[in-house]
């Protein structure tokens, strides 16, 4: 049973008792129990046992006391299923043994069937059901962001390769985005299947795209997966970095809950979407890291922004960083929870 329930009514933009609050990557190394757990086991030998994928995912909402729980996993989990070689590199991030450049590799990758490419995710998902008692969010990276690891092979600075690979070779961009995004779709729906109450779509890298260009490479691509998750009847929420010029342009995807990172301010990106959408974020993550007075004023301007209106979902406008302190993140969650929700 669900101690509470303000997360899933914000994301529906239900009136709530306090601004539900939860942080992207809020699993990880800032956490001494996760660093233990990871001399042992290593990112992917985590997300690969249920058990012990189920408790790392667990120690956030009991150590932080946050109103959503998200699936330990990472963005390149169905990839991994499916058999393609990358690895998680501690301080790099994703690597790719064969990069794509050409049509056969993308005809290579088998279709997605998840509970034969990733059936330790949705065992997770049934484990975390039993256990939890505020809602579980499932996740998948978007395409534009899978696809700049699988192009350039490794976090890029300026997405030199797959820019290049998207103007140049418009039949190969296209196999690439429809096999990316069917697997999303599919994906998705496997762990709302399984459990999981909301999805998050991580396209964290989509802002290195002019508008234009997201219009016209990745757009196209994303309507499909939405139309699917919404149709099991979940949320769906949208997360990009540096998307201040796009948000129209996403919002027109259809997303229940637009996230926002810190760089725009709240209450204009509100009002330029329109109050159809929730809305997620934005406190600077490294707001965190100043002192208490000057952190709770950082906080407080947020909800002054969100105004009380309904469908405000408190979150940094990035992911916790392995430098904050548990501690701090405690006070967030606890300056968020003491204001009580008033419409302005
Ligand atoms: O939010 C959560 O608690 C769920 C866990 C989660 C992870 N990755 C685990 C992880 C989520 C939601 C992700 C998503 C993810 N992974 C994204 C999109 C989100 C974003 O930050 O924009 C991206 C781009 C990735 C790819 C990736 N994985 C990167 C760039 C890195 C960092 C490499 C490093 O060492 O700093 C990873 C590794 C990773 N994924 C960690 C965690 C907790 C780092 C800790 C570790 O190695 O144990």
């Amino acid at each position: 049973m669900l101690k509470n329930d303000r997360f899933l009514r914000a994301c529906r933009r239900q009136a709530v008792d306090r601004t539900p609050v939860w942080f992207m990557r809020q699993a990880g190394r800032y956490q001494p129990e996760y660093r233990r757990i990871r001399e042992k086991y290593s990112l992917m030998e985590i997300c690969e046992h249920p058990e012990i994928c189920a408790e790392v995912t667990l120690l956030p909402v009991r150590q932080l006391g946050v109103d959503a729980a998200i699936l330990f996993s990472d963005i390149m989990t169905p990839l991994r299923g499916l058999g393609l070689r990358v690895d998680i590199v501690e301080n790099v991030g994703p690597v790719f043994a064969e990069p794509i450049e050409r049509e056969g590799q993308v005809a290579a990758i088998p279709p997605f069937v998840a509970e034969e490419a990733v059936p330790y995710v949705l065992e997770t998902i049934r484990i975390l059901r039993r256990e939890l008692d505020v809602p579980l969010i499932g996740f998948a990276g978007g395409p534009f962001t899978l696809a700049s690891y699988m192009v350039e092979g490794r976090p890029s600075r300026d997405y030199r390769k797959v820019k290049t690979l998207m103007y140049a070779e418009s039949h190969l961009w296209q196999q690439l985005m429809e096999k990316l995004s069917a697997m999303v779709a599919s994906y998705l729906v496997a762990q709302v299947e399984a459990g999981c109450h909301v999805v998050q779509i991580f396209d964290s890298w989509v802002g290195n795209l002019t508008r234009t260009d997201y219009e016209t490479y990745v757009r196209p691509y994303m309507y499909s997966i939405v139309a699917a998750v919404r149709a099991t009847g979940a949320p769906v929420i949208h997360f990009g970095v540096n998307t201040g010029h796009l948000l129209t342009a996403i919002a027109d995807i259809g997303p229940d809950v637009m996230g926002l990172d810190w760089r725009t301010d709240l209450d204009e990106a509100w009002q330029q979407i329109g109050p159809g959408f929730a809305v997620q974020g934005n406190l600077d993550p490294v707001a965190v890291f100043a002192p208490e007075e000057v952190l709770a004023a950082k906080v407080t301007d947020v909800l002054r922004r969100a105004g009380g209106r309904p469908g405000h979902i408190f979150n940094l406008g990035h992911g916790v960083m392995p430098q904050m302190s548990v501690s701090a993140l405690q006070r967030v969650v606890e300056l968020v929870h003491s204001h009580e929700v008033q419409e302005v």
